[in-house]
């Protein structure tokens, strides 16, 4: 049974495959729009979201299927102490295929392994988050048309954020990458993806506070919100919570083939105003999310035989 838990569950062949589905989807929605009739998706979400659960709806509802689910854990028996095993098996008799938010780093691996349909990590606490990463491949494919030889910076909450884990991840296997991580101290990407992935792979990187000054570098700027939500303190938060705030000035140096893109939600990372600037691609990005959540519904209901 093929799940998707970390994006390194996919060779970048299996990601070119899907980036190929979806651009065939945007193409031709028609051709896909009864193809998991009588199919239905688990969305089981026990952390909020907009855009994961209801790209992941909307996706399988395109798709000619059907949608259970829960959105907040409270109206689900995990508020009388159910695990996530039990939940994942008991699933499993109502649903062909799971998508599983959840707060704890590891919930969605521990339903794999207990589930007997496909499961799919919407995200795991401060972990991963690698249907955002498909989202984020399909954009950087349609705005730049490769996935080598570019220089990304990743900025903002670089500890907590688990789409910068997964992302990382994902371009760590093309050839010619390079990361500008731009973060303050307190929000560092955390040492063991450095470690393990960075420097394992001799992937370059460099870490500074300066935004600006590492902008004339960029081909891609990845911005992302300081995740509240993981704070023990809300001082601290409170602290940091605007310490990169993307104005139009601070695109003066920027290239004008530049890629902006942000998993949203957004607070306060980046001013509306940017949003009529050509290079703003976050919205693109939540579209895209919908197509590569089809395509990834597809390629997993077909490995496990039910398509
Ligand atoms: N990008 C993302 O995961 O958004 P939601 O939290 O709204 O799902």
């Amino acid at each position: 049974m093929r799940h998707l838990i970390n994006i390194l569950d996919f060779s970048p062949e299996e990601l070119q495959e899907l980036i190929d589905t979806a651009n065939d989807i945007i193409a031709d929605p028609a051709k896909y729009s009864q193809i998991c009739r009588g199919k239905k998706l688990a969305t089981l979400f026990f952390e909020p979201s907009t855009r994961t659960r209801l790209s992941f709806e909307a996706a399988m509802y395109e798709l000619g299927g059907n949608v259970i689910g829960f959105s907040e854990a409270n109206s689900s028996s995990a508020a009388k102490g159910e695990s996530v095993a039990d939940t994942a098996k008991t699933i499993s008799c109502y649903a062909d295929i799971i998508a599983m938010r959840h707060p704890k780093e590891g919930a969605p691996l521990v339903a794999s392994q207990n589930a007997t349909v496909p499961v799919i990590n919407a995200g795991d606490g401060g972990h991963n988050h690698p249907t955002q990463t498909l989202a984020d491949l399909l954009t950087i494919y349609r705005e730049k048309g490769r996935f080598d030889h570019l220089t990304v910076g990743l900025c903002g909450d670089l500890k907590f954020g688990r789409t910068v884990h997964s992302l990382i991840n994902a371009l760590s296997r093309y050839e010619g990458l390079k990361f500008v991580l731009i973060s303050p101290e307190e929000l560092k990407l955390p040492s063991y993806v450095k470690k393990e992935v960075l420097r394992a792979q001799g992937i370059p990187y460099v870490q500074t506070t300066d935004l600006e000054g590492a902008m004339p570098d960029l081909d891609i700027l990845y911005m992302t919100r300081v995740q509240r939500e993981r704070f023990f303190n809300e001082e601290d938060y409170l602290r940091l919570k605007d310490s990169y705030i993307l104005t139009p000035d601070k695109l003066q140096n920027a290239r004008q083939d530049l890629s902006i893109l942000h998993p949203l939600p957004r607070v306060n990372e980046i001013s509306v105003a940017i949003d009529s600037d050509p290079r703003a691609c976050y919205f693109k990005q939540v579209l895209n999310g919908k197509y590569m959540r089809m395509a990834l519904i597809l390629k997993l209901l077909k490995e496990a035989g039910t398509l």
